[in-house]
């Protein structure tokens, strides 16, 4: 057994928190072991959670369609997971003690996969990588965090209620053939410079 599978294992024995009271089981996260693209959402919904798989949902099934319409082939080059691995009851925001208790499983999850960028999708996962940011500000803005870069989009939820945020999203995603290009400079942490967004300069 490898370590991720090792560490998913782990997860789905997880009973740190009280979600897992609720919910029918952990979902850990699908995808190549060693993809270089890592989408990270909120929590499972109620398909996920049926399922186990993350993203399988009606917000998965629109993220799903933006990214292929982006280029991006979502199957076999992007590791998905979220930032809670149980769903919340009524899909309820998750609690900060229940981020703080299973955020160390994606920590773990990242550096045993080791992608070059992080697509955090919406405003929970955003806060975890760039805590002082609005997502409508912010989405598509690629920064460096930890050696990584982290790309902020829009939830596809949020568009399913708003569907003239759907470019945005298809636009963000659109991005990350480039990002995955970039090797890093002398930089450092924070904003790129030579990313230039069609919509949202850079200040
Ligand atoms: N499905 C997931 O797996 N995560 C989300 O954030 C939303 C739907």
């Amino acid at each position: 057994m490898t370590s991720l599978e090792l560490l998913h294992r782990e997860i789905a024995g997880c009973r740190l928190c009280v979600l897992r009271q609720r919910c029918r089981q952990p979902v850990p996260g699908t995808g190549p072991p060693s993809a270089r693209i890592m989408m990270v959402g909120e929590g499972p919904g109620e398909e996920e959670d049926k399922r186990g798989a993350p993203f399988v949902g009606p917000s998965g099934r629109l993220l799903r369609q933006l990214s292929q319409e982006a280029g991006l082939d979502i199957e076999h080059e992007v590791f998905l997971t979220n930032i809670v691995k149980c769903r919340p009851p009524n899909n309820r925001d998750p609690a900060p003690e229940e981020v703080r208790t299973c955020l160390p499983y994606l920590d773990r999850q990242i550096a045993l996969i080791n992608p070059k960028v992080i697509v955090a999708i919406g405003r929970h996962a955003m806060m975890q990588f760039l805590p002082d940011e609005g997502i409508l500000k912010v989405h598509g803005r690629p920064r460096w965090v930890n050696g990584r870069i982290i790309l902020p989009i829009i939830h596809p939820a949020g568009a399913m209620r708003n569907p003239e945020w759907k470019p945005a999203i298809r636009q963000d995603l659109r991005l990350i053939p480039r990002l995955l290009t970039i090797t890093r400079t002398s930089q450092g942490e924070g904003r790129f410079s030579i990313i230039k967004h069609k919509e949202h300069k850079e200040q």
